[in-house]
C-alpha cells in the first residue's frame, strides 16, 4: 500500500522538520488567496474558478495554483512538484494556493491572523465519503464497507472530516474567510462566482468574465480540460505501479451518496454527525 494512502486521512504529508518550519513561516502578503477544504469537497473546482477570475491563462491548474504543503513531500516529488513552484512564473497573479490542511496547520500561520484571504469549500460529508472512496480506488482496491468504516471511525476518534470542518468553522466570521458550500455552487454557480469575485477583490467584473468563468468551470468543461482533470495522475508508474481507471472529475453530483450508503450506514453517519456537530451550528 502506498504510504500516502494511509496517511492522507490525517491530511499530513511526510515532510522534513525544516520543511514544516518553512511552511509555518511562509511569507503571505496582501492579495494572496488560499483555497482550502477537506479532500473531495470541490477544491479543484474552486481552483479553476479563482484561476479564471484572475485570468490565469493556459498554465496547468496545479501549477497556476499549487498545493502548497505537498510540494516538497514524497508524494509531491513523485508528481514532479518542487518547492520553487510556489514562486515560479507559472503561478497566477496575484498568487493563490491550495491547501487541505486543518486550520491550525495552514502554511503561513493561523488564517485569521494573516493578510491572505481563504475560501473554504464545504461539501456534504456523505458525498465526500463516497467521492473519497472512488479516489482511493484510483490507486488501490478498497471495498466500500471497509472505506466507510474507516471514514467513520477516524471521524469518531479525533480526525477526518469533522475535525477539519470544526477547526475552520470556528473562524467563519473572520472577514478574510469565505465559506462556500458545494451544493450552493452547484445550484446557483452565477451567484457563488460573483460572491467569490467580490471576496477576492476582482476589479471591474464584466459580464464576459463572469460568463467565461461560469462556462469553463462547469462540470463538463472541467472533465474535458486536460489542465484540470488530472488525467495524468492515472498514468501507470507515476504514482503507482499500476494505475486505476478512475476519473478525478467523476460525477459532480449533490446527494449521490444515496446510491452507495445502506440505510444502516446512513443512520450510523447521522448519529455521528449529530454527536460531533452538536452545538457547533454547522449546517450542511
Ligand atoms: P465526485 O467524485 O463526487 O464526482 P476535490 O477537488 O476537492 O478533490 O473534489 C473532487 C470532487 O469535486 C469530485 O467529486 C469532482 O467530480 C468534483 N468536481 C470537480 N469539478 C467539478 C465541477 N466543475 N462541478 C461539479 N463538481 C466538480
Amino acid at each position: 500500500m502506498h504510504s500516502m494512502e494511509r496517511r492522507d486521512r490525517f491530511l499530513l504529508p511526510r515532510l522534513s522538520s525544516e520543511r514544516w518550519q518553512e511552511l509555518q513561516s511562509f511569507h503571505l502578503k496582501d492579495g494572496d488567496v488560499f483555497i482550502a477544504g477537506f479532500p473531495k469537497s470541490g477544491t479543484t473546482w474552486m481552483q479553476q474558478i479563482v484561476k479564471l477570475l484572475r485570468s490565469g491563462g493556459d498554465v496547468r491548474l496545479d501549477r497556476a495554483i499549487p498545493w502548497l504543503e505537498v510540494l516538497d513531500s514524497d508524494f509531491g516529488k513523485r508528481l514532479g512538484f518542487t518547492p520553487d513552484m510556489a514562486t515560479s512564473s507559472d503561478i497566477i497573479s496575484p498568487r493563490a494556493f491550495k491547501t487541505h490542511f486543518p486550520y491550525e496547520l495552514v502554511p503561513g500561520g493561523l488564517p485569521h491572523t494573516t493578510p491572505a484571504k481563504y475560501i473554504y469549500v464545504m461539501r456534504n460529508p456523505k458525498d465526500v465519503c463516497v467521492s473519497y472512496w472512488h479516489h482511493r480506488n484510483f490507486i488501490g482496491t478498497y471495498a466500500w464497507d471497509e472505506h466507510f468504516s474507516e471514514f467513520v471511525s477516524i471521524g469518531a476518534k479525533w480526525g477526518g472530516w469533522f475535525y477539519h470542518i470544526l477547526g475552520w468553522w470556528k473562524h467563519r466570521d473572520s472577514p478574510n474567510i469565505l465559506y462556500i458550500k458545494y451544493k450552493d455552487l452547484k445550484t446557483d454557480p452565477l451567484t457563488a462566482i460573483s460572491t467569490i469575485a467580490q471576496f477576492i477583490g476582482i476589479q471591474n467584473m464584466t459580464d464576459e468574465l463572469l460568463q467565461n468563468t461560469l462556462q469553463k468551470s462547469s462540470f463538463s468543461s472541467m472533465k474535458a480540460d486536460l489542465s484540470c482533470n488530472n488525467s495524468w495522475l492515472f498514468r501507470s508508474g507515476l504514482l503507482f505501479e499500476k494505475a486505476g481507471s478512475g476519473e478525478f472529475i467523476r460525477n459532480g453530483e449533490v446527494g449521490s451518496w444515496r446510491d452507495q450508503f445502506s440505510e444502516e450506514q446512513s443512520k450510523v453517519f447521522d448519529d455521528l454527525f449529530a454527536n460531533k456537530m452538536s452545538g457547533s451550528g454547522v449546517m450542511l
